[in-house]
């Protein structure tokens, strides 16, 4: 159900809570909102994610995903070879129900806990490669989610967070989002296109999500910064890499247009256009920009690293 007003207002001065009424109102709509499957075409995306920062890294035996929400990374990466077992873990126990449902329904081997990344309540040592997906720009503290991740992971175990965004790309998207936004509301309020405008009562909701959204988003990253937490933290063979730069230009406005109208307005043209859309500019961005143009440009933050073993004694 969607958060009161009143609500809203009391998460103002706290992000941990204005996450959970966030997350806890999208978890049941989450997944259609941002086109998240459990089939091939995810899982490819979340295998490449892993790669394109870990390289050929793994197979490991047990993952952690810290901000889970529906379970899109660790699922997908499971199903992908990735890792066998998973633990998947939350600050909103609504993303944790939906997360364990689906992977109930993919038949894997997966627990699920209610959990702040800050307090991870999981023994030392005890996991093998920890991931999220779009979690660490919203934990206030990350020094101490960092450390969090060190004590848990085992000797030589890995972490990899993709879907960060960086903070000349955060800024782009805004600011993209908002002209979007702007146009498409007030076009929508004229005569002709009227029938393109969502009811008053839908606008006044996503309204409302979007105050939440500015408490929620802690952070934006500039790779430097990225890589110093997780060197702080003592990891080793840290690595930064970005990606996405046309295809964010191209995609913040087609979804925040598809935010702003009715949803039976847009069809399955429209979707394969938005999805080949940002197919070909993602492949443009790797292939091609990402030689030329400085990774804090890009959207896209991702981030490797793993805890050291300790030296073997002779
Ligand atoms: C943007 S969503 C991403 C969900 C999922 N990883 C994905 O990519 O679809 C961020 C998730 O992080 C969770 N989260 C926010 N702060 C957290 C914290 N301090 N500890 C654990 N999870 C947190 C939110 O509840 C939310 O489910």
């Amino acid at each position: 159900m969607a958060p009161t007003q009143a609500e809203v207002e009391a998460a103002f001065d706290d992000p941990k809570l204005a996450n959970v009424l966030y997350h806890d109102w999208e978890a049941g709509t989450y997944d259609e909102k941002w086109s998240i499957s459990y089939d091939e075409r995810c899982i490819t995306f979340a295998v490449d994610r892993f790669r394109a920062v870990a390289g050929d890294a793994g197979p490991f035996e047990h993952a952690l995903e810290l901000g889970c929400g529906t379970g899109f990374f660790l699922l997908n990466l499971m199903q992908g070879g990735i890792a066998k077992k998973g633990t998947v873990t939350d600050l909103s126990p609504g993303m944790v129900e939906v997360a364990v449902r689906n992977a109930e329904g993919l038949g894997l081997d997966v627990e699920g806990r209610v959990a702040d990344a800050e307090t991870i309540p999981v023994p030392d040592a005890s996991v093998d490669l920890v991931v999220g997906h779009a979690v660490l720009h919203h934990i206030p503290d990350l020094d101490q989610a960092f450390r969090e991740i060190l004590r848990v992971l085992k000797p030589g175990g890995r972490f990899v967070f993709a879907g960060e965004p960086t903070t000349v790309g955060d800024w782009y998207a805004r600011k993209l989002g908002q002209a979007t936004w702007w146009a498409t509301t007030n076009l929508t309020k004229l005569g002709p296109l009227r029938s393109w405008r969502r009811p008053q009562a839908e606008l006044d909701e996503s309204s409302r999500a979007a105050a939440l959204e500015a408490v929620v988003d802690q952070h934006t990253f500039d790779p430097v910064r990225l890589e110093r937490f997780a060197l702080a933290a003592g990891a080793v063979d840290v690595r930064c890499v970005t990606e996405e730069l046309t295809a964010a230009l191209f995609g913040w406005p087609v979804r925040t247009f598809e935010a702003a109208v009715p949803s039976e307005k847009l069809g399955f043209p429209w979707a394969m256009f938005a999805y080949r859309g940002w197919q070909r500019l993602s492949w443009f961005d790797e292939h091609v920009a990402s030689r030329v143009v400085p990774r804090a440009l890009f959207y896209n933050a991702l981030v490797t690293g793993v805890r050291p073993a300790p030296p073997v004694s002779l």
